[in-house]
């Protein structure tokens, strides 16, 4: 039963795939600026090779080779590994770009395909980098050729900045995740990796100048510098540039297991394990704590070459300089408050980028008129932070609306424009927001899980940061998120392979099929609910039915659809009845579930969303035959269906029924009826 529930939504969602799609253009993601189709199509055979017709370097080669061995892979066709002197592709590439990738990298290209060849025009390698992914999402089959559609694009982005932050602070990402996230930053064109590095829970960097710093704040876990080095070279071979973040005044406890002596109160001081707050933080009054600063900086500008360096500045708690009574005192005879102090620390930070060549990020509390004008202001508490900061003259990122940690559906971050139609900001104030990214906060995230909770949904930031204001169409996208995590799956991420797995780790042996359904429809909570029960500190294992669950997901948005079109039209009898295979095969989870329960302990930690999902799908189901059958329920069914909704608002054993919603809505459409 529960494999035909699975089945069924694989079924659905791929019907609605074949019927919308046609060519792969049509799955396209992010979708380009302009594009045309044409007649006809270049098939793909043994003969076709990659011509480099203009410029041509190491960087440029290694991108054609990776191509090359990614259409292998897609079509088994054994093809010519490097450059030919003619091939089927002209890749025409005017020069490098900039030798260190800057914001206003030129990231345009033009492709024009047709049955005779294919040609990629691009002023610079990145551009070329943008568009060959392109091509690979082309790639179109039949039953018997792979091909490309003859088609012309030209493409380029809306925003500069488009970029994703990990967090390796709270829990450590070794180097291959980190590379194949970038891999996958590259599928969908964006350009930052903004890289946390620091955290009261963990440094994770190598300093030979000051190798307590990793040797005493990481539990080993940290990046060699050659690591480092790798991996930002890695990153500019796929267009991505490497934002270095070592967050000050705050979230710093672990770099005073160390040095203690510029830490706002004595030591010693250990690695901080629970979640929030900090056990202490820099220490602004002395000057021994910007030569420290400084020193610390100038080792690792030579490792991170990016002209933007991310000093954090997000909340800096006042009680760790109230309670130091130096530091008050200090303060005090200056006449500041802790806001006017963190100030002053950031000016000084200024002054010690400046001297190598950096222009400084901060979260939006660094914000302040002292600051000067170029400092980049990353808004995470509003929008409203950037819109202030524009207002204001300052450069500014959205990153508020984009907490993939948060839990949301991947609607709310497509929906959420960094310059929205409404924006009360002038042309010149706009020009200021460079971008936007998205955050991967990893309180509650691992190596294991990180896969699932970054993708698909970070495509559909990456495609709001590239493609134009009025590509909206929240369906489209839906379709094409799908098709990226096959895409992904196909690389070795775990977008859709994740609840298996995850789960064969509390149950090794067995049937997972249950707990497989069960999770197509239930999800995590959302962030500010995720400590409910949940002991927060960075040493509980992350392997719980929680961590196998994943956001928004697949049959959310399948049920969301359904509902719609059943609003509108009740008598639309596909969705009616894909409504009831649904909701009666989640009706029937909970024997199967409580059975595995039965086995181990840790499954029972799914019952209780089992059991509110069996009854969200019954009152789904009757509220389904009342609208159908124009019978009208009595009030005592209304009050207890409206109860019972309410009571599985909030998580039920750490998940929540994800089509909760839904079936409001469906209850809702009985409303006017009573009476
Ligand atoms: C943040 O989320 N504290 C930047």
């Amino acid at each position: 039963m529960p494999h035909t529930c699975r089945r069924l939504i694989v079924a659905l969602v791929s019907l609605a795939a074949i019927s919308r799609a046609g060519a792969q253009v049509g799955t396209l993601l992010p979708v380009p600026t302009a594009l045309q189709l044409g007649e006809g199509r270049l098939v793909l055979d043994t003969t076709f090779g990659v011509a480099l017709v203009r410029h041509n370097d190491d960087r440029l080669r290694r991108a054609v080779e990776r191509f090359v061995a990614r259409v292998e892979d897609r079509t088994t066709l054994e093809l010519p590994r490097t450059p030919v002197p003619a091939g089927a592709l002209r890749l025409d590439v005017a020069g490098p770009g900039e030798r260190v990738q800057g914001i206003d990298e030129n990231e345009s290209y033009r492709l024009e395909i047709s049955a005779a060849g294919a040609t990629l025009s691009a002023p610079t390698v990145v551009g070329a980098i943008r568009g060959l992914e392109t091509l690979l999402q082309l790639i179109t089959s039949d039953a018997t050729t792979h091909y490309l559609p003859a088609a012309t694009i030209d493409d380029t982005p809306r925003f500069r900045w488009r970029g994703l932050l990990v967090d390796v602070g709270r829990h450590f990402m070794p180097v291959e995740q980190i590379k194949k996230t970038l891999d996958g930053m590259a599928m969908v064109k964006l350009n930052v990796l903004h890289w946390h590095l620091s955290e009261d829970q963990g440094f994770r960097v190598e300093s030979q100048r000051f190798p307590k710093l990793h040797e005493l704040g990481s539990d080993g876990q940290y990046y060699t510098q050659a690591q480092l080095r790798e991996v930002v070279a890695y990153a500019r071979d796929r267009g991505i540039r490497v934002v270095p973040e070592f967050d000050m005044p705050g979230h710093s406890t672990s770099w005073f297991v160390g040095y203690p002596q510029y830490a706002s109160r004595p030591g010693p001081i250990t690695v901080r394990r629970a979640w929030g707050g900090a056990d202490a933080i820099f220490d602004p009054t002395k000057e021994e704590t910007y030569a420290f600063i400084d020193r610390f900086i100038g080792e690792m500008v030579r490792i991170f070459p990016d002209a933007y360096w991310h000093i954090g500045g997000d909340e800096v708690e006042d009680k760790h300089w109230n309670n130091n009574r130096r530091i008050a005192r200090w303060r005090r005879a200056r006449g500041w408050n802790n806001e006017q102090l963190q100030a002053h620390f950031n000016r000084r930070l200024t002054r010690i980028l400046a001297k190598y060549n950096k222009r400084m990020v901060g979260w939006d509390e660094i914000l302040h008129p002292d600051l000067p004008q170029q400092t980049v202001v990353q808004s995470w508490r509003g929008t409203n932070y950037l819109r202030d900061a524009a207002k204001r003259g300052f450069t500014g990122i959205l990153s508020a609306p984009y907490y993939l940690d948060h839990i949301k559906p991947a609607t709310d971050f497509y929906l959420a424009d960094p310059v929205p139609r409404t924006t009360d900001l002038t042309l010149a104030e706009q020009a200021l927001v460079l971008g936007g990214e998205a955050c991967m906060w990893s309180e509650f995230v691992s190596v294991e899980t990180t896969d699932s909770r970054l993708w698909p949904r970070l495509g559909a930031v990456a495609e709001r940061l590239w493609s134009r204001q009025d590509v909206t169409d929240v369906p489209d996208m839906y379709r094409r998120l799908d098709v990226l995590a096959g895409r992904l799956e196909a690389s070795g991420v775990r977008v859709q392979s994740h609840s298996a797995r995850m789960l064969r780790k509390l149950f090794p042996a067995g049937d997972l099929a249950p707990l497989e359904s069960l999770l197509t429809v239930v999800q995590p909570p959302f962030f500010g609910q995720a400590t409910n029960g949940r002991q927060t500190t960075q040493l509980h294992p992350l392997t719980r039915v929680v961590d196998a669950a994943r956001p928004d997901p697949p049959a959310r948005w399948l049920t969301e659809r359904l509902v719609r079109r059943f609003v509108v039209n009740p008598f639309d009898s596909v969705a009616h009845d894909s409504l009831v295979t649904l909701l009666s095969r989640w009706r029937e989870l909970t024997p199967q579930v409580q059975g595995l329960a039965q086995q181990t302990p840790t499954i029972g930690e799914a019952v209780p969303v089992t059991l509110a999902l069996e009854r969200t799908s019954v009152l789904g189901l009757e509220a389904l035959r009342y609208v159908r059958s124009g019978e009208k329920p009595d009030s005592a069914w209304l009050a207890t269906a409206a109860a019972d909704l309410k009571r599985y608002e909030g998580p039920l054993g750490l998940l929540r029924v994800s089509v909760l919603p839904e079936v409001r809505k469906l209850v809702a459409l009985l409303q006017g009826v009573v009476q």
